[in-house]
């Protein structure tokens, strides 16, 4: 211990022998998940908004009167008085999505068994890039992604890999749109960069989300490359639509080719018509890549399953297990329906330092260090966190059924929001029926104009947030403001959504 005699706690860092170290591991271990319960028990349940929200006044509440960051520090500090620290300087200022009336964007609380499993992929520290720096992460990787695509109707054709989130994983589509399929829609001998890029189009519907846009600029396609067709009444992007796109587009030179759609859109949730635009995408020979980083959950339940279908004809599709999955940040990812066009596409450059994972995946290899495990090939990153473990974690936990019942406890909640909304003279929603679980709604106030409604929209929303009662966010619809309830809470229940719509009366009462 000599060694470490300069640190604060030198039992935390030299840990080698027991007798010396286990005992204060642990206790630092349950101290930490104290103040763990501690900003559960009294913060998160307790506000859905943090006490203070406002840019100013966090920045001079956390930073001191300065209001910006000071040096580094230059003096240790021991591990109990940081806990303590987050306990009085940091918790109070948190978001929470464990509040039960917090109703935010696709960002619900995890699952302990979830929190459970990023602790000890934390702990194991692997790293899922070459096989041999992280075995069983990577196998578990493989096992995952095998569900992931099981639940996608995928046969053993299909892999994938788990991202940071929905936007790498609509970038990766992307990728593979640009250096999988244009190079056989044209007959091209490499992928294709530049000028090739140009004439080229990706049909989306207006519902979808930004990152397919940034994804395409980011690869290099030209601004008109992306082709967004309006959605129908019910916020859902048709077939028939797309083709007289794709129809015009050609008889004007340009070559389609690809469709991206959402199966739970960022805004109300709305599915896009995703067996119509498969036809479509078949029919011209189009890539068909489905975002739905949230509407995939639902294949969880069988309930509601086919509120989501189509997904097995999609060459590649974007789920995010830590939107309905309920797990802890961060874990998306990408399937796709030919698994080996990940490593056509990224596979192409082997550094020195990675001496594994040169063979492809197709070719049948003996060393099992040049089988297909190997991540950095698969994808953009290279040290990568174990996401698997806590999927895994919390899929073994509850079963699928299980996961189905939370699935369905909160299209039941949306469901039920939207039938009090239409019984009452004061709210309206749209759409009146909810897709999946997202309720987008407004308070109507006698008198104002739209400008001033919408405005009113925002009021209340800051006021709801201030007062920490609950949380919802906004959005624009069809030119106009609304409130967004994104139920994806596992703590909600009807008088929840109800008392919701009580306090929300009451702030309006004295707003503006
Ligand atoms: C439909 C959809 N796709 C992709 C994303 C991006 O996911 P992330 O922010 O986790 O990268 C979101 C985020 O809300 C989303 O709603």
């Amino acid at each position: 211990m000599d060694r470490f005699a300069w640190h604060p706690e030198p039992e935390l860092l030299g840990v080698r022998d027991p007798d010396v170290s286990r005992e204060a591991l642990r206790s630092i271990g349950v101290a930490t998940w104290d103040a763990g319960l501690d900003y559960l028990y009294d913060q998160a349940l307790e506000r859905a908004m943090g006490e203070t929200t406002g840019y100013a006044d966090l920045r001079s509440r956390y930073f001191g009167p300065s209001g910006e960051p000071g040096p580094a520090p230059d003096e240790p500090t021991p591990l109990a008085a940081l806990l303590e620290e987050f306990r009085t300087r940091v918790a109070p200022h948190t978001v929470s999505a464990f509040h039960p009336r917090s109703f935010g964007y696709f960002t619900p609380a995890p699952l302990t068994a979830s929190i459970v499993g990023e602790v000890l992929s934390q702990f194991a520290q692997q790293g899922v890039d070459i096989f041999h720096a992280g075995p069983v992460a990577a196998t578990m990787e493989e096992e995952v992604i095998r569900w992931l695509c099981d639940i996608i109707g995928y046969d053993r054709d299909s892999f994938g890999i788990l991202t940071s989130g929905g936007v790498m994983a609509n970038f990766i589509g992307m990728a593979l749109v640009r250096d999988t399929h244009v190079p056989q829609l044209l007959g091209l001998d490499r992928p294709p960069r530049g000028h090739t890029l140009e004439g080229l189009r990706v049909y989306t519907g207006d519902q979808s989300h930004f990152s397919i846009g940034r994804a395409l600029d980011e690869l290099g396609f030209p601004p008109e490359t992306l082709v967004s067709v309006p959605a129908d009444v019910d916020f859902r992007l048709r077939g028939d639509e797309v083709a007289a796109a794709i129809a015009e587009d050609r008889a004007a030179g340009r070559t389609p080719v690809a469709i991206a759609a959402v199966a739970g859109s960022t805004n109300t949730g709305a599915v896009d018509a995703i067996v119509e635009l498969a036809d479509v995408a078949a029919g011209e020979g189009l890539w068909l890549h489905v975002d739905a980083a949230y509407g995939a959950a639902a294949r969880l339940s069988a309930r509601d399953a086919d509120r989501v279908m189509g997904l097995d004809r999609a060459d590649s599709v974007t789920i995010d297990p830590h939107k309905w999955f309920f797990q802890a940040y961060d874990i998306g990812g990408l399937m796709i329906r030919r698994g080996v066009a990940l490593e056509e596409v990224f596979g192409g450059r082997r550094p020195e330092y990675y001496r594994a994972g040169h063979a492809s995946m197709a070719a049948s290899v003996p060393d099992p260090h040049d089988a297909g495990l190997n991540f950095w090939k698969l994808g953009f990153e290279g040290t990568r966190r174990w996401r698997a473990l806590k999927l895994w974690f919390s899929w073994r936990h509850l079963g699928t059924p299980g996961f189905g019942r939370l699935i369905e406890a909160n299209n039941d909640l949306a469901a039920h929001l939207a039938v009090v909304i239409a019984a009452s003279p004061d709210f309206e929603a749209l759409p009146a029926v909810p897709s999946l679980s997202v309720v987008c709604f407004r308070h109507l106030v006698d008198g104002l104009d739209a400008g001033a409604l919408d405005e009113h929209q925002d009021r209340i929303q800051d006021a709801l947030e201030s007062s920490g009662a609950g949380w919802v966010s906004t959005t624009r619809l069809r030119g106009a403001t609304w409130l967004r309830a994104g139920i994806l809470n596992t703590q909600a229940t009807e008088s929840d959504v109800e008392g919701l719509l009580d306090t929300l009366r009451e702030l309006a009462a004295n707003v503006g």
